[in-house]
């Protein structure tokens, strides 16, 4: 298994080239088996999730022709088949499969995803918006069996909270759905839209994606279309902490700075600058890091991926922070590794009380999932001496050439096997 070497203590200074969103390529991938006509899919990062979610398309009958950053996927001949169990342990996002497979073929055989090392991850609303439009779900030995012979109908799905992965389920399979739905609560992030312009420029007839209500005009036949996946706005803001946490300054291109404004808004109160530029954004900080309590919430609120990566700046602030996790219940994993590196953090519940202390020291940690794992690499840009990052695997699946883009504006990271 490979593992990351950081000396810290070097300013980052230079550019960083933000890459297209996994978080909205694994969903336009899922979306190419409502369609028998070929879907290009341009912007694609690569990253590990992506490549498995090729993979299990693969599984379907689905055929890929890739370019340097760029992937054509034909769902032509793709036939039904069930989701092995073994790729979808892998990854949670596999579970995107499922509407578009109900919506095509009338019937989709998926294993439950498990539970990962933020949260239970339950899957419930994604059952309820598609029973809602006409399917009857069983579970049995660990896998959701979904039908809908006669197909699906339109209807109102009212989402219990706004979860990304259920309104992306809903919208996709309300998009062969014969008549009107209507999503209330529908999760905004730019993800979701991402999506829904993806599925317009295949032909479907959506309104209001970015909303908390999206209209589908549902059981048109979707064609061949071409779209380029939204940047990366988890990717851009972790990059933006990493500039402030070694006071530096990058200027992120492709960054898009309104998808980003609960960030921003953040970062500026602990006095870090970031404004837009005509080639995406800059981020700058050369004065003290004042301590700023925040709360996660659903878009647009604070995102919950970049919550701790947030808690690495503020392990070195002046004075104290309390960062509340309202998405997930147990996403706090980084914090005893961010103590090993001489953070100050104690949990109480769903909140973490950060004192910041004047300096971290390297240590050997370990990774545990994709944010967490960032979030040491973030710490240890600015700890004395050395940092050692075990199972650097969770990084290489949302984060797309991350050490070398480190190096090239100024880090010193090894990465060894
Ligand atoms: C998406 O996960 C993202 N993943 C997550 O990013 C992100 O943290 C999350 O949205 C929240 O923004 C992808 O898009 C592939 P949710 P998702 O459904 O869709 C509960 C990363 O690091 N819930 O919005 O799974 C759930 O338990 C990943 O890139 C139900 O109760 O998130 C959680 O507490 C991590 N029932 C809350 O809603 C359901 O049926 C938000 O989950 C579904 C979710």
């Amino acid at each position: 298994m490979d593992k990351l070497l950081i000396r810290g203590g070097r300013r980052l200074e230079g550019t960083v080239q933000i890459v297209g969103a996994k978080n909205a390529a694994l969903p336009a991938i899922a979306a190419a088996l409502l369609s028998g006509e070929k879907l290009t899919l341009a912007n694609l990062p690569d990253v590990v999730d992506v490549a498995t979610m090729l993979t299990l398309l693969g599984h379907y009958g689905v055929t890929t022709e890739r370019t340097a950053s760029s992937v054509t996927l034909d769902a032509g001949a793709a036939q039904n088949a069930e989701a092995p169990y073994d790729i979808v342990r892998r990854m949670r996002a596999t579970l995107l499969v499922l509407g578009p497979l109900l919506a095509r073929f009338g019937t989709a055989r998926v294993s439950l995803p498990g539970g990962c090392a933020i949260g239970a991850r339950p899957v419930d609303l994604h059952l309820k918006a598609l029973a809602t439009l006409g399917g009857t779900i069983d579970l049995d030995a660990g896998y959701i069996n979904a039908k809908a012979p006669g197909g699906l109908t339109g209807a109102r799905i009212v989402l219990g909270s706004p979860s990304v992965g259920a309104t992306e389920t809903a919208l996709m399979a309300a998009t062969l759905a014969r008549g009107e739905t209507e999503i209330m609560n529908a999760a905004r992030d730019p993800e979701v839209a991402d999506l829904a312009s993806c599925l317009v420029a295949m032909g479907a007839h959506i309104e209001g994606a970015g909303s908390h209500r999206i209209l589908v005009q549902g059981g048109r036949t979707l064609r061949a279309a071409r779209h380029d996946i939204v940047p990366d706005r988890i990717e851009a803001g972790t990059y933006a902490i990493a500039a402030a946490i070694t006071g530096g300054h990058l200027e992120l291109t492709g960054a898009r700075l309104e998808h980003l404004a609960a960030v921003g808004e953040a970062l500026e109160r602990t006095g870090v600058r970031i404004w837009p530029t005509d080639r995406g954004l800059m981020v700058a900080r050369d004065g003290a890091l004042r301590g700023l309590d925040i709360t996660t919430e659903p878009y647009p609120g604070f995102p919950t991926d970049l919550q701790a990566q947030f808690m690495a700046l503020m392990a070195i602030a002046d004075g104290a922070s309390m960062i509340r996790e309202t998405v997930f219940e147990t996403r706090f994993m980084h914090v005893p590794e961010l103590n090993r590196l001489g953070a100050n953090v104690t949990l109480q519940g769903t909140s973490a009380l950060v004192r910041g202390v004047k300096s971290l020291r390297g240590a050997p940690v370990m990774a545990t999932d994709l944010r967490a794992s960032v979030s040491l690499v973030l710490a240890g840009l600015v700890a004395e001496g050395e940092t050692v990052i075990n199972r650097v695997y969770h990084l290489d699946r949302g984060y797309e050439a991350l050490d070398r883009k480190l190096v090239r504006c100024g880090a010193d990271i090894r990465r060894v096997a």
